[in-house]
């Protein structure tokens, strides 16, 4: 067994010289660190990547605002949104910021992903809308999730934070749907620092949340893209400072050039290999997805017949980090502290353990880790 000379990292920002000389370029060169033309040649290329018309994206300073915008935009107080439990905090503070109300669902216990009836059995006539969540980067059956969303009469917005680079039957994900939230966070598929995006066909959506990422004012966007400010404004909405900068945008501009010939290869290939490698173990269960269509965000699998605490200890006990995605948010005192019973999502929890997945790790290090597993678990 070749043991790794340091602690094998879950995740790790993978940047280098070239977003380091794209963020001196903004400094030296355009001088402009706020939103301005570096942001728009971002969204440009984050349009012309998924094959869309550029005022379908709006970047914003997080994924999280995205969210947050989203919902606002096609929300009213105490509407209701479907969602699941088992998503990063950042789902449901994203639904409770917009003052509309997080309704946890149960997931598919095979994918981890919105289970649409046990969702259909949480509608009122409060809910509007639907948040699926495409879970370690998986989006399941798209057509099926549509169609329930319009038997319903509910939109649809995507949280699509682990999910850039992905594809559904050969579209990319934020080509086709209604309002689709992508996070450029410090270890998603690309990041730009922080930051996220919203794609939308709806151009009312879309011209909503470009102002109400500047506060409000209408139509500062366009201002700032073509090098102005607005002095004498118009505000029509709720707004915040959710922007995106210029250096932000340099970050994510290196990072999109990277995704197709660095980054989803390797993450793909580390995700097979886990597989392959971890497959035959009775105790773990892979979720399905479908690796050729996925760029893997996260690495997690199951360990079922109780021997979660054997493996993870024995991981950190050999400088291997691991995580757990995620603890499910029904569970939390500010969205009802358990009072609602999602036995299949609870249960996950306890199975769920998320191992390294990341650019930067080595074919030595995941092997390294199903050594580990395999000692653990034969
Ligand atoms: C499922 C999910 N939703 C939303 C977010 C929020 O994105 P951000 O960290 O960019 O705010 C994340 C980020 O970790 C996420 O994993």
């Amino acid at each position: 067994m070749l043991v790794p000379k340091n602690i094998v990292r879950l995740s790790k920002s993978i940047v280098g010289k070239e977003e380091a000389i794209a963020v001196s370029e903004v400094i030296e060169k355009d001088g402009y660190l706020g939103m301005g033309k570096v942001v728009q040649l971002f969204e440009t290329e984050i349009a012309e990547y998924l094959g869309v018309p550029e005022e379908w994206v709006a970047c914003v300073s997080s994924g999280t605002a995205a969210l947050h915008l989203a919902i606002e935009a096609v929300t009213l107080p105490e509407d209701e949104v479907l969602v699941q439990s088992l998503t990063y905090l950042a789902s449901f503070q994203a639904i409770s910021a917009a003052m509309a109300i997080p309704v946890p669902c149960e997931v598919y216990q095979k994918n981890c992903l919105i289970n649409l009836e046990d969702a259909f059995t949480r509608i009122t006539e409060k809910t509007k809308v639907i948040m699926p969540v495409h879970y370690a980067s998986f989006s399941g059956n798209m057509e099926k999730l549509y169609e329930f969303a319009g038997q319903n009469k509910l939109r649809v917005v995507e949280d699509a934070a682990h999910a850039f680079g992905c594809t559904y039957k050969k579209k990319k994900i934020g080509s086709f749907g209604d309002i689709v939230c992508f996070s450029f966070d410090g270890i998603k598929n690309i990041t730009s620092g922080e930051g996220g995006c919203v794609v939308t066909s709806d151009q009312k959506v879309a011209q909503r949340i470009r102002d109400a990422r500047l506060l409000g004012v209408v139509k500062d966007t366009e201002k700032r893209f073509s090098g102005e400010r607005s002095w004498d404004f118009d505000v029509h909405c709720q707004g915040y400072r959710y922007h995106m900068s210029n250096i932000f945008a340099a970050i994510g501009r290196v990072q999109l050039q990277k995704l197709e010939s660095e980054f989803a290869p390797k993450r793909r290939k580390f995700a097979e290999l886990y597989r392959e490698r971890l497959g035959p173990l009775k105790d773990i269960v892979f979720l399905e997805t479908h690796l050729d269509e996925v760029v893997p965000h996260i690495q997690p699998l199951r360990i079922i017949n109780s021997k979660f605490d054997m493996v993870q200890s024995c991981l950190k006990k050999n400088g291997v980090q691991t995580g757990m995605h995620y603890k499910p948010n029904h569970l939390l005192s500010y969205y009802g502290g358990g009072k609602v019973k999602l036995p299949v999502t609870e249960q996950l929890y306890n199975e769920l353990l998320t191992l390294p997945l990341h650019p930067g790790l080595a074919e030595n290090d995941v092997n390294f880790i199903c050594d580990l597993m395999w000692s653990v678990l034969k």
